[in-house]
């Protein structure tokens, strides 16, 4: 039989698929095939070099060997079930190393909504309380919870939400809604959120939920302090702290989480994506004294049908194993570098690149019309940037004018060195 073309497979997936996909897989329109490291191939054979890796999910690489193996000798022995198996108790006693030590209590989910969800409920369980603050630009999920969280306008069309939503303005520097500069704005956006909890709470404040670095907002880090001035506003009102390292949990970000780097100890973190290195695993971390409360901890109460089944398990454990033994997380510390170097450069070069930013293998540049204005760059346009990119053999998520990076930890000199040369190619020829 002959080799399906991409555009047969596009055709014949749209025929059935509801509109709707990741913009990227729109935009590309390409069928992929394989994948080794962070190179993929598609059915046509067209190689490209992977800097977008699955939005955070790619944590390995593509395929790794010890991935596959032991998903293979999982998938002989058990796939289903919610019963105790060796593999999920090896997978929580991998995970009582690598997590910060005050979130020694577990549980396990397949979807990153789905864990954000557990983690509200785990929060008006023990607090008895019902409210939420979350941030501007904030992404936790597209369930109706999740959504009420958000902090875009990805949400309109789609209320009502659950009620007791407040919302602050995350510390997104280069965008201040406050038109201040970092220090001497002395962080008015932290004192701001505190006034704007004393002004809209009914004194119901469950939790406040963050991501220690914004992820869909454009991968943006917080100053240094950001992140502790909250927690401190948390505890004064007696709310819980949520972290939600979904994407900078693991590695992604240089250092194994993102919170504790800044002296921040979450009650409740969430996490997922390269956890499990492609595999469908989510799951919250939370303090032990704060487990136990019900009803998220009467039987059943925490659970869900695929979370920590057998299969899920050895992913997770054979993705944190390689991380570990690997060395993933200096690695991304190191390339990150290399990465975030190249950008500054692009950044003195080209008058379109506004701000470039990051930590790790977790980084953004914006594409602005001037630097003054900071107008950014209309859709269209830096939608023919990432077609350019594709036809030259880099997936990059140029398509916004926040774009942002997120390789797989994996990567090494040869496919960074080649990706953002053939960016740069891109970059230079672009006409904005
Ligand atoms: C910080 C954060 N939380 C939650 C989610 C939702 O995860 P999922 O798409 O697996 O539901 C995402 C997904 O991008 C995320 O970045």
């Amino acid at each position: 039989m002959k080799t399906p073309t991409s555009k047969h497979l596009r055709e014949t997936e749209n025929r059935h698929l509801t509109p709707g996909l990741q913009n990227f897989a729109i935009l590309a329109d390409r069928a992929m095939k394989k994948g080794r490291g962070s190179k993929l191939w598609d059915v046509e054979g067209r190689e490209y070099i992977d800097l977008i890796g699955g939005i955070g999910v790619n944590a390995l690489g593509h395929c790794h060997p010890k991935y596959v193996a032991r998903l293979k000798q999982q998938l002989d022995e058990l796939t289903i079930g919610s019963f105790t198996t060796e593999v999920r108790v090896e997978l929580l006693e991998l995970l009582a190393k690598v997590l910060p030590k005050h979130l020694s209590r577990v549980q396990l989910y397949s979807g990153g909504s789905e864990a954000v969800e557990a983690a509200l409920r785990l929060a008006k369980s023990h607090t008895k309380k019902w409210e939420f603050l979350s941030f501007w630009g904030a992404f936790h999920g597209k369930t109706m919870g999740t959504m009420a969280l958000m902090g875009s306008t990805a949400k309109q069309g789609l209320g009502p939400f659950p009620p007791g939503n407040i919302s602050a303005p995350f510390a997104n520097c280069y965008r201040c809604p406050f038109k201040l500069k970092y220090p001497s704005c002395g962080m008015l956006c932290a004192e701001f959120t505190r006034d704007t909890i004393k002004q809209q709470s009914s004194g119901a404040l469950a939790a406040i939920i963050v991501e220690p670095m914004q992820g869909t907002a454009g991968n943006i880090p917080p100053p240094k302090e950001w992140l502790s001035a909250i927690a401190s506003i948390a505890k004064e009102f007696g709310a819980l702290l949520i972290c939600d390292e979904m994407i900078t949990g693991f590695g992604r970000t240089g250092t194994m989480f993102a919170s504790p780097e800044v002296g921040v100890e979450a009650d409740i973190m969430t996490l997922g994506k390269g956890v499990a290195s492609g595999f469908p695993l989510s799951m919250l971390a939370c303090r032990a004294e704060i487990a136990d409360a019900k009803p998220f901890a009467i039987p059943s109460g925490s659970s869900s049908s695929y979370g920590g089944n057998p299969l899920a398990a050895a992913a997770a454990l054979a993705s944190i194993q390689t991380i570990v033994d690997e060395k993933l997380v200096e690695n991304s510390r190191a390339q990150g570098e290399i990465f975030l170097a190249r950008l500054q450069k692009w950044k003195s070069q080209f008058d379109f690149i506004g701000d470039v930013r990051g930590k790790g293998l977790f980084l953004a540049m914006e594409l602005v019309k001037d630097h003054t204005t900071k107008t950014p760059i209309a859709k269209e346009k830096t939608e023919s940037l990432f077609k350019a990119g594709v036809e030259k053999g880099v997936l990059a998520m140029t398509y916004a004018a926040s774009v942002r990076f997120q390789p797989a930890l994996s990567i090494n000199a040869e496919e960074l060195n080649r990706g953002l040369d053939l960016l740069e190619e891109t970059l230079r020829e672009w006409q904005i």
